[in-house]
């Protein structure tokens, strides 16, 4: 294992309104952002899973788009409820959430986890 269970980037890049692409922190990832740190930390995650925000991960019209390493699993996540689901399923359970990938192919790739849908 590496120096953590899941290291979770999430996308923070921000563009100007008149760039079509659109961004991430336009669809609200600081607040996705703040709560995932928060809610890592108060179920006790803190030195295990490591949450960092993070530029353009290239999958801008899903945004806010988060990525869990080590198995390279993509999220969009643009609710609180969203990223409650994904701590208690994928990080306390290990089980991949499927709604809520991010459609091939940056969805999941071969895994031993478990796809709950
Ligand atoms: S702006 Fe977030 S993936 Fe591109």
């Amino acid at each position: 294992m590496g120096k953590y269970q899941y290291h979770i980037f999430i996308c923070t890049n921000e563009r100007s309104d008149e760039d079509e692409r659109g961004s991430c922190a336009k669809r609200g990832s600081a607040k996705i952002r703040d709560y995932f740190k928060k809610t890592l930390y108060e179920r006790g995650h803190k030195g295990k899973v490591r949450a960092n925000q993070a530029g353009c991960l290239d999958a801008c019209a899903f945004g806010p788009t988060v990525v869990f390493y080590p198995e390279e699993v993509w999220y969009t996540l643009k609710t609180e409820a969203d990223v409650l689901e994904v701590i208690e399923k994928h990080v306390e359970k290990g089980e991949i959430v499927e709604r809520l990938l991010i459609p091939k192919p940056w969805a999941a790739a071969e895994t031993d986890l478990n796809v709950v849908t």
